[in-house]
């Protein structure tokens, strides 16, 4: 299968240890054997952390947004470190590029493209620009929930979900720089016009990538509709 993983930055960049890194690149590195591997990383803390001082300092949104892109181009350049031979060594900046790279067989690893939307649409964009059979996020969150499960114990996960009723679950949220919460909508709207098989599933257990690939119930798959 060709897949996109899409893993959060605040997965990876936990106090800037390397152990997620190291864990994820070990299991990235025995997938591609059997598949084509394309990795979308996050900014997490660090970006939040220079947005905010971009921000101070009295740049616009498109700016900031920028200075996040910086950073998830630097969180891909570890994950490279940490795959080594595996990885093709140059983070993509553009689709087009990840594209080209791929035709070496290497797992290709790319942060940000442009301002105004997160990672998580980079990885539904290159999803469908690459023709994806699979996109996996790995977030740190279980999945979809009924209700916020921070605020009600009431909460459900959802197993499955329409890409319609997905969009209309996060309409109302923060777009702006450092923000998108849960899942960012231009992500879904690509998930919905593709029909792209999605699973998003919770990244803190890498080993939750190995079982969204087989299939296996876990955190919420996006269905067409
Ligand atoms: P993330 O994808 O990490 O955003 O990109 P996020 O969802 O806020 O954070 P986590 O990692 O999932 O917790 C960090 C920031 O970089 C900018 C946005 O400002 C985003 O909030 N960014 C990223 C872009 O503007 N364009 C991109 O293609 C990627």
């Amino acid at each position: 299968m060709r897949i996109v993983v899409a893993i959060g930055g605040s997965i990876l960049v936990q106090d800037y240890s390397h152990d997620k890194y190291q864990e994820y690149s070990e299991i990235l590195k025995d997938l591609s054997s059997e598949h084509e591997i394309f990795v979308v990383v996050g900014g997490g803390r660090p970006a939040r952390d220079y947005i905010g001082l971009a921000r101070n300092l009295g740049a616009g949104e498109a700016k900031c947004d920028d200075v996040g892109i910086e950073v998830t181009r630097i969180n891909a350049k570890m994950m490279l470190l940490a795959l080594g031979d595996y990885g093709y060594q140059k983070v993509p900046h553009n689709f087009q590029e990840a594209l080209e790279y791929s035709a070496t067989g290497k797992i290709i690893v790319m942060g940000g493209t442009e301002p105004a939307h997160s990672t998580d649409a980079v990885s539904a964009i290159l999803a469908e620009f690459v023709n994806a059979d699979l996109l996996i996020n790995l977030t740190s969150v279980d999945g979809m929930y009924t209700k916020d499960p921070n605020k009600f114990d009431d909460a459900e996960l959802v197993s499955e979900v329409t890409a319609t009723y997905l969009l209309d679950f996060i309409k109302d949220k923060e777009v702006k720089a450092g923000t998108y919460e849960f899942f960012d909508q231009t992500a879904v709207q690509m998930i919905k016009r593709s029909e792209l098989e999605t699973v998003i599933a919770n990244g803190n257990d890498p080993k939750n990538l190995i079982k969204a690939i087989n299939g296996e119930k876990i955190g919420t798959r996006v269905i067409s509709g």
